[in-house]
């Protein structure tokens, strides 16, 4: 799957982000070894701070399916620049994929690409498992 692709997917999730206080809408999709792909959006709740990041819950989609292995995660926001992983969620996605390829994408087709291991520089890991 490329790139276009993978943030097409992320662009069409992002319109079921449950976004009711912020309005600030993400879509996620996670591309597992095997070439399927998780989506995630955010999921807000009135008790603030239990909302959910987009990414995390793509994550949280790929391992309820039983898949543990990411090559790339595609982030799609409509702000300018796109907006970037926050640092709960870079963690997350440390524990299975250190060397994660992102891609942050919005409407205006600016796209910018990271190593995970280049955003959370010695991230946090107990063991290899
Ligand atoms: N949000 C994400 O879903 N992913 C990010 O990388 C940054 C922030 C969400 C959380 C909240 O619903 C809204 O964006 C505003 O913070």
């Amino acid at each position: 799957m490329n790139d276009k692709e993978l943030i097409s997917i992320a662009r069409e999730a992002q319109q079921n982000a449950y976004a009711v206080y912020s309005q600030f809408k993400v879509g996620a999709a996670l591309l597992a070894a095997d070439g399927q792909v998780y989506t995630g959006v955010n999921v807000e709740n009135s008790s603030y701070g239990l909302t959910i990041c987009a990414e995390r819950n793509a994550v949280c989609n790929a391992v309820a399916c039983g898949n543990r292995n990411f090559d790339k995660l595609a982030i799609y926001s409509s702000c300018s620049p796109p907006a970037m992983p926050c640092g709960a969620c870079r963690q997350v996605l440390f524990e299975f994929a250190p060397s994660l390829q992102i891609i942050c994408a919005n409407d205006s087709n600016e796209i910018k690409r990271f190593m995970l291991n280049q955003l959370l520089p010695d991230g946090f890991k107990l063991k290899d498992l």
